[in-house]
């Protein structure tokens, strides 16, 4: 799908397709909706006599056209009428509805112009966004290993200013919208992987490939460089595996210096079978998107070097596979992570803060000022929140703000959960300095309580996107399968920054 900008009047564009906007209310058609209506011979407002339309944001008709118009359809899309009832986020959403009913239409090409209405809230900019990315994320399907499905038709995109100014801001939204929505694309499709196409040796090889594509530092620590390192911690979670762990770390330069680096960590468990504390056979095969947190940072720092922010930021993925064999890790057993706190591992199914805890450790001797950590963590988080809000711990007040600020304009949600330091008797150990499981209650605070006692005193903040980590049924940008939360809002964040 290709989507272009450029200057015009709607109905002289010639296209399959034309979308113009309807607000719920009665009064007289208005703008291109009233031009629309007269080109098909009042049938707009027939539909409405008729009540056609729902009445309701985000549901749209199809008409076609007489002979006479450079158009075979035009797609009428509701607008609820309220003062500012088209935010990006809506738009977004409807846009993303509409890619996939346009590509069962067999549809070549669309145009379509920014609306005007009180009950627009959205700049031009955001408009081109928008539209990119609901189009771009709701098309995403992944369909590599089906060998006998059909080839998906797919369709060109037209979004007309109507003067230049206009039209340089559309082209901004479009830019920016493209490289978010296909990075978003390309950490769904490492997620969407079966776990025997996703290794961490095929995590390593994709990550140096988009690292050559954007000139990206790279560097992968093999399992010998992190044995002499120290992240004990770390391997003791690839002992039962077969597939040789690896330690990626992409590095992009907006600055003059190095250093001084927001750095994006993902946790990267290509399988979680639970090892000896062996997950039930019910739904595990959904464990393949335990490396989620791994797929969204490498594919945020590649749309960040893509978008060229004046910052500088570090991607951190510790992948490796977690499984039962005879050189497993077994309950109890203690390990060192590279920062040389020692850890009693009482169940090696909580192995994502494991592999964090030398993630944000090696994190903090290289340079990072400030850590975001992304992991589909903790089962008890997708019971607090369910699959619509991410659920986010931070030991700093001003970086968990900027982080809520820039996930606004995203649609991608977020909800703060608190950390006292009374949660933390629940993961003292015996015969460590700290243990790896909390018990039964607050699952998800003692996890990310765990990773705190590894940031230390440096500015974190830790997502725990087990919940949202996957979607179950397509829903406007959000098609099944791996999400892609929280990648746009990770970019957003460090475009932010950098203008701040
Ligand atoms: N990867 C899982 C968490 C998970 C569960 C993510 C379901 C997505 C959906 C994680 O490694 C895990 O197994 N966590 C345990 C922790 C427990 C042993 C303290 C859990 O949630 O049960
Ligand atoms: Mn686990
Ligand atoms: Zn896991």
């Amino acid at each position: 799908m290709d989507i272009q900008t450029s200057t015009g009047n709607l109905f002289d564009q010639k296209a399959d397709t034309y979308i113009v906007y309807l607000p719920t209310n009665n009064r007289p058609l208005s703008g291109e909706t009233a031009i629309a209506d007269r080109q098909l011979r009042g049938a707009i407002s027939q539909a409405r006599t008729n009540k056609l339309f729902h009445g309701k944001a985000g549901h749209f008709l199809e008409f076609p056209t007489p002979t006479r118009s450079k158009a075979k359809r035009i797609i009428v899309l509701e607008i609820e009428d309220k003062p500012n009832a088209l935010d990006i986020n809506l738009l977004r959403t409807f846009m993303g509805t509409l890619s996939r009913q346009i590509r069962a239409t067999k549809t070549d090409h669309i145009v379509m112009a920014p609306p005007s209405g009180a009950w627009r809230n959205l700049s031009d900019s955001e408009y081109g966004l928008a539209v990119t990315e609901g189009l771009v994320l709701g098309l995403y399907k992944f369909n590599e290993h089906h060998t006998k499905s059909d080839i998906e038709s797919s369709f060109n995109v037209t979004l007309l200013a109507k003067s230049r100014s206009q039209l340089a801001a559309l082209s901004e939204g479009v830019t920016k919208g493209k490289i978010l929505a296909e990075s978003t694309n390309s950490a769904r499709t490492l997620g969407n992987q079966p776990a025997n196409f996703m290794t961490p040796t095929l995590m390593a090889q994709n990550a140096e490939s988009l690292a050559n594509k954007h000139n990206i530092e790279c560097q992968i620590i093999e399992q010998d460089e992190a044995e002499r390192l120290g992240m004990g911690s770390y391997l003791s979670v690839a002992r039962g595996s077969v597939e040789a762990p690896k330690f990626i770390i992409l590095k992009y330069h907006g600055l003059p210096r190095r250093g001084n680096y927001l750095t994006l960590i993902g946790k990267g468990i290509t399988f979680d079978t639970g090892g000896i504390s062996l997950k039930p056979a019910a739904g595990m095969e959904a464990m393949k998107w335990d490396m989620s947190g791994a797929a969204v940072v490498i594919n945020a720092i590649a749309a960040i070097a893509q978008l060229k922010p004046k910052i500088n930021v570090m991607a951190i993925a510790p992948c490796t596979e977690n499984m039962p064999s005879g050189s497993a890790t077994k309950p109890g057993d203690v390990f060192y992570a590279m920062d040389g706190q020692s850890i009693e591992v009482a169940n090696t199914d909580a192995e994502g803060r494991l592999v964090l805890a030398d993630g944000i450790a090696f994190a903090r001797k290289n340079g990072a000022t400030r850590i975001i950590d992304v992991a589909t963590l903790t089962g008890a988080m997708g019971i607090a929140l369910g699959n619509v809000r991410v659920g986010g711990f931070s030991n700093n007040t001003r970086l968990w703000n900027e982080f809520e600020n820039a996930a606004t304009t995203t649609g991608e949600k977020y909800w703060r959960l608190p950390l006292d330091k009374e949660y933390h008797e629940q993961i003292k150990s015996d015969v460590a300095d700290i243990k790896n499981t909390g018990g039964r209650g607050a699952g998800s605070i003692t996890a990310a309580k765990f990773l705190e006692a590894f940031a230390g005193d440096t500015p974190w903040i830790h997502l725990d996107i087990a919940g949202v980590m996957n979607i179950t049924s397509t829903n406007g940008e959000w098609v099944k399968g791996m999400s892609g939360t929280p990648l746009r809002t990770l970019v957003q964040l460090a475009l932010n920054r950098a203008r701040s």
